[in-house]
């Protein structure tokens, strides 16, 4: 990241008039309004304080279960829509760990990205871990500081998502992708009573919560079994709040290199959606 390439994707919070870089650590608007930023190499600009959102330990669960590949077929699909749009700029709304934009980025070299959390951890750890992408920590259900068509791809996988924020940061004609589980998912762990249930109908409450602004361009169904340890099984539903997902983080590593541990079949089922947003 860079204070300029920050500031580009940024508005402001208060006054929603462009930020400029100041040299070394802010980015200021013509009204006067001036925000820090962190060290790290991202910005925070939350109105409200009290959401929290992943902390590191759960972010160390997610990574360590996620880079063991359980998930990399996703990854791949989800990479695939995004390519398909040769987007030159990406915005990653709940990035997570920053799995799914690394997989993007890797495919897209053209590409920039911004990455959007609500948990500073997990805005930290993308900006460190994935090449050319700036980070915010923001609230989804906020105006986003982000500036109008921003974004030629808005990815938002299994994250919150604001349907008329998003219309407006993602450019005209530009794609919306969305990932969300299918009832089927984790449904061995769900009898098991260790994973909570999925909407029998998320998909079609998806669709009619971006109609007005959003029409389904692509969709695309992905429905696996994995063979999980038992830790690797604490990772995948302990995403939780936890105070044992870094213990669990370090079982998962040693469960990686020992072949006699126990697995047992999960069901994994994902939609991944392209939505291109409507010209109003
Ligand atoms: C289930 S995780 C998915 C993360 C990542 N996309 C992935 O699939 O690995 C949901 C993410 O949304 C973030 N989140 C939750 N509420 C949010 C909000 N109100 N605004 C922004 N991000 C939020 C969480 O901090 C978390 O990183
Ligand atoms: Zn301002």
């Amino acid at each position: 990241m860079s204070l300029q390439t920050l500031s580009e994707w940024l508005r402001c919070p208060v006054c929603f008039s462009a930020l400029s870089p100041q040299e070394p650590l802010m980015v200021t608007c013509d009204a006067g309004h001036s925000y820090d930023v962190n060290k790290r190499g991202f910005i925070t600009l939350l109105r409200s304080r009290g959401l929290i959102g992943d902390s590191a330990e759960m972010l160390a669960a997610r990574d360590a279960f996620l880079g063991a590949g359980w998930y990399a077929s996703l990854r791949e699909a989800v990479t695939r829509v995004v390519a398909s749009e040769s987007p030159l700029t990406v915005v990653d709304i709940g990035c997570g760990t920053g799995y799914y934009l690394g997989g993007v980025l890797d495919q897209v070299p053209a590409a920039r990205a911004l990455a959007v959390d609500i948990s500073p951890a997990a805005v930290s750890r993308t900006v460190r871990n994935v090449d050319r992408t700036d980070g915010l920590v923001a609230n989804v259900w906020s105006p986003l500081p982000i500036k109008d068509g921003a974004a030629d791809v808005i990815l938002n996988v299994f994250a919150p998502r604001n349907a008329a924020e998003f219309a407006r940061v993602l450019r005209p004609d530009g794609l919306l992708v969305v990932v969300i589980p299918q009832p089927s998912h984790l449904r061995e762990l769900r009898e098991a009573g260790r994973a909570l249930g999925v909407q029998e109908d998320k998909a079609a409450v998806l669709i009619s919560g971006l109609a007005e602004y959003f029409a389904v361009h692509s969709r695309q169904q992905l429905s696996a079994e994995v063979w999980l340890t038992e830790s690797e099984i604490t990772a995948l539903v302990g995403m939780g709040p936890s105070a044992h997902h870094q213990s669990a983080a370090d079982d998962l590593r040693e469960d990686a290199d020992d072949l006699t541990v126990d697995r047992h079949p999960v069901t994994t089922s994902f939609e991944v959606f392209g939505f291109r947003r409507l010209s109003r």
